[in-house]
């Protein structure tokens, strides 16, 4: 039999394999509740605007808001044969309430309408994501401020850097996320116009009210080109941009928690909540979740280059390749969704091991630059020069298997007769540290200064 819907034309139905590849009922119906709220901003438009009658109206809001109970009741029968969503709540709205839910569809086209159905689907998970990345900047901050002055090693090539703070490397994390979460600000905005009443692409004849429809919708007002409408993706496209940068931010964040919570390092504990055992080695504990988010972000990164080349060849406007945006978007989704929670948690729970991060902090001479820094200061040598004393300090302590302070001031004196007693006060791990009071420095005091900033911008 042919199709309900366009059956005009067509002597017969379509091939099984044809049924297959074209339907997307199975992954669309994700967007039942935007679908019926998109229909019925529209039919009270079309109502208000004298297209439909009231009575049709009314007819057709009751059989949406029926078939909306059922969808949510579990008792919709979703089939393939109608092929996506939106005819499978027309063709329901039909049985419900007869000939008038042929009028619903006046002034419109599946291609507006999906359009609008999966913007307001993009949008809300936008502001869940925004939302997430909120709590996760909001655990990082609590753990700031209890480790403002907990001393670690700062890295550059995973080598012993420079002394910083496990408060001041929470801090560049807050950093990370609160540009993710503008990212998703930014999308939401350029996301805020409506796409509905562009129709198949060259809009229509009927005297429609797209400012209502847009207003109705909780999007700022239409938007302006028809063509451009229809053939627009690019909210999923910066949503899934703008998920992949935050799934690399998470990445990298997984990756330091695998390292410092490896007996070598030593540096955190995961908590039993957020961490696993072996099966045949008793001792372990392994930190699957957050090998699992720096795992996952494959698959965010996946979809965003799936989309972007589903989208490069299109010619304007509508073409069905597009249906190929959603799987992809909804998996995105629901992966970032899964790993900032985790690592929301993960981080609630760290446990920090000072001690250990202390340690390591004052090994492979990590106040060397302290050193060079007091050259220049105290004793007026060029920088330069001061790096290359140090140099020779360090390759001294080497030889002697101490660190800097644990050179003779006769040894230091050796290298450079300059050198006083004085330069003791700079090589200790939490002197170095204080010195760093440069804006958006190392030093506690201004971690702190970043935290109570952060406290009001949150
Ligand atoms: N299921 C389709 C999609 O996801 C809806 C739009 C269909 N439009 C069309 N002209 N065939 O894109």
């Amino acid at each position: 039999t042919s199709n309900q819907m366009w059956g005009g034309r067509f002597a017969s139905g379509p091939d099984a394999i044809m049924e297959e590849i074209n339907a997307s009922i199975d992954f669309d119906r994700k967007l039942s509740a935007q679908d019926i709220e998109g229909s019925l901003a529209h039919v009270a438009m079309l109502a208000d605007t004298g297209i439909v009658s009231g009575d049709d109206r009314d007819r057709i809001v009751a059989g949406l808001n029926t078939i909306l109970s059922e969808i949510n009741a579990g008792t919709f029968t979703f089939s393939r044969q109608l092929e996506d969503i939106h005819m499978n709540i027309e063709s329901r709205l039909a049985d419900l309430v007869g000939p008038a839910a042929g009028r619903l569809h006046t002034a419109r086209s599946r291609n507006d309408q999906v359009a609008v159905d999966f913007r307001m689907w993009v949008r809300a998970e936008l502001e869940k994501s925004v939302a997430a990345l909120g709590a996760l900047m909001a655990a990082f901050l609590d753990k700031a401020e209890e480790h403002a002055d907990t001393v670690m090693p700062g890295f550059t090539h995973l080598q012993t850097a420079q002394p910083v703070t496990f408060g001041h490397h929470c801090m560049a994390y807050v950093e990370m996320f609160s540009r993710d979460r503008s990212r998703m600000r930014d999308a939401l905005a350029r996301l805020d116009e409506c796409p509905l009443g562009a129709a198949a692409l060259a809009g229509t004849g009927f005297p429609i009210d797209r400012h209502q429809t847009a207003r109705a919708l909780g999007f700022s007002g239409p938007t302006r080109n028809s063509i451009d409408t229809v053939s627009d993706r690019d909210f999923a496209l910066e949503f899934l941009s703008a998920a992949a940068i935050c799934g690399t931010h998470l990445s990298r964040l997984a990756e330091e928690i695998v390292i410092w919570s490896t007996p070598q390092f030593g540096f955190v504990r995961l908590s039993d909540a957020f961490s696993t055992g072996s099966s045949i080695m008793p001792q372990k504990k392994n930190p699957d979740a957050a090998e699992l988010v720096r795992a996952k972000t494959g698959r965010i990164n996946g979809a965003l280059i799936a989309l972007l080349t589903v989208m490069k060849g299109l010619p304007l406007a509508y073409s069905k390749d597009m249906q190929e945006d959603k799987e992809q978007v909804f998996d995105a989704a629901a992966t970032l969704e899964l790993a900032i929670a985790a690592m929301t948690g993960m981080i609630r729970d760290l446990q920090v091991l000072p001690d250990a991060m202390r340690h390591a902090a004052g090994a492979g001479y990590s106040t060397a630059t302290d050193l060079a820094d007091w050259l220049v200061r105290v004793a007026g040598l060029p920088f330069r020069e001061a790096h290359h004393v140090t140099g020779q300090a360090v390759a001294l302590a080497e030889e002697k298997g101490c660190d800097l302070s644990g050179l003779e001031l006769a040894d230091l004196q050796s290298i450079n007769d300059a050198i006083t007693d004085d330069v003791y006060s700079v090589l200790s791990v939490e002197a170095s540290v204080a010195s760093r009071t440069s804006f958006g420095g190392a030093a506690p005091d201004e971690v702190r200064r970043q935290i109570t900033w952060w406290r009001k911008h949150l």
